[in-house]
């Protein structure tokens, strides 16, 4: 049975009064609320918070609201949706609709307690989508979350190829392979371990998008239903609606979500309860509903050619465009030897288990040994 348990509102301000000191940097295309700032949490040894953290998390977040305010605009030219045949769709306009939706939830600094962490903070175009603060990742390694500065727990890796990982699953060849190897029998999934396997939404990349918002050292709600509150309050919330149908937000949200919203996860004042916004069962599912569609919509931005264009100088050659120099075709020639290496650095992904697969198999091509014209994830070997 879920657990409901409300708390009252006297208790949450008790605890904000308590623990938050200081007035807010709401930085963010959504109007701002006067959220406060938490008491810095600096266990660490001297050395490891960087001098110029604050300004530099300041240039951060003003380049998200920049990228922000871009995708609002580009909303906003969207033409009016068609919504035609059966299954309705949206023709058209329907894959812009989803990326623009998708890129604004991802660059949206409401979408943490104190309204100044996204999913951006951690991963930034300029750096091809991995952390953006140079002292950073040479101190910290890991990235500050919404409370300052409690810090994740691994350095953030770029997210270019996330969404092409399949599910997380058994290689049946080798399960039964002699001498058996188990490790070698996984593949598949998003973060470095797999821990985000894309069973439920059958896509690990949508799947990943739902960790960091209740990750108390990341975005750090409290529950995921503040993520379904945030974007009810979103000037695009018109966007979503679009998208993922009228009245997918008509979620009745007790008055204090917002003061609960605003209280990280992991405060004691929530115990071990991971749902303190109390709603109805209904409620509980249109917002868990929301959660997934806002994982979806992530990934699908996060697929774009906004974020991979696949326009390098390899891509042309994959397509039959450009020629490579003798030193570039000696490296190909060498990697298309060594097909594990050829999967290992394309996707910039070093876990062994992933690189353990003996045969890379592209996924998204017809004819298994035809190089990719836009997905050169994958090459013959
Ligand atoms: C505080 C920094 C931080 C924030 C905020 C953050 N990430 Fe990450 N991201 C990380 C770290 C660290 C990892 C690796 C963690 C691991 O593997 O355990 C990661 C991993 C990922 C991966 C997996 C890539 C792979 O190769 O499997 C994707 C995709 C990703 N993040 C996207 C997102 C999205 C989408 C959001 C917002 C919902 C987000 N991140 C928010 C730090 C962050």
């Amino acid at each position: 049975m879920r657990r409901m348990r409300l708390i009252p509102l006297s208790a949450v301000c008790a605890i904000l009064a308590a623990t938050l000191l200081i007035s807010p940097q709401p930085i963010s295309a959504k109007k701002p609320f006067a959220t406060p700032s938490p008491t810095l949490y600096n266990p660490y040894p001297p050395g490891i918070l960087p001098a110029d953290l604050d300004s530099e998390i300041a240039r951060v977040q003003r380049e998200i609201t920049f990228i922000e305010n871009e995708a609002l605009a580009q909303a906003s030219a969207l033409p009016t949706p068609m919504l035609t045949s059966n299954p309705p769709t949206i023709h058209g306009s329907g894959y812009q609709a989803v990326k623009i939706l998708g890129k604004l939830l991802n660059f949206d600094l409401n979408m943490s307690p104190f309204r100044n962490e996204a999913c951006a903070s951690c991963h930034m175009p300029y750096v091809a989508f991995s952390g953006p603060i140079p002292s950073v990742n040479l101190t910290m390694i890991a990235y500050p979350g919404s409370f300052h500065f409690r810090a994740g727990k691994r350095t953030a890796p770029r997210y270019t190829y996330s969404p092409d990982f399949p599910v997380l699953e058994l290689d049946p060849s080798l399960v039964n392979a002699t001498p058996p190897a188990p490790l070698a029998a996984f593949f598949g999934g998003n973060f470095w371990d797999g821990r985000s396997t894309g069973y439920k939404l059958q896509s690990p990349d949508a799947e990943q998008a739902q960790h960091p918002p209740v990750d108390p050292l990341e975005m750090g709600f409290a529950d995921t239903a503040c993520i379904a509150f945030r974007i009810s309050q979103a000037v695009y919330r018109p966007l979503f609606e679009q998208v993922w149908g009228a009245g997918s937000l008509d979620i009745k949200f007790p008055n204090n979500t917002e003061s609960i919203c605003e209280i990280p996860g992991g405060a004691s004042v929530f115990g071990t309860n991971v749902q303190p916004v109390p709603l109805k069962a209904a409620d509980r599912t249109k917002a868990d509903r929301v959660f997934d569609n806002w994982g979806q919509s992530v990934s699908f931005y996060e697929r774009s050619t906004d974020v991979s264009a696949f326009t390098s100088k390899f891509d042309a050659f994959l397509a039959g465009n450009a020629t490579l120099t003798p030193d570039e075709m000696a490296g190909y020639n060498l990697f298309r030897a060594q097909p594990t290496a050829i999967l290992v650095i394309l996707t910039e992904d070093p876990a062994p288990w992933r690189r353990a697969r003996p045969t890379p198999v592209p996924r998204r091509q017809p004819g298994l040994c035809s190089p990719a014209s836009v997905t050169p994830i994958w090459a013959c070997p």
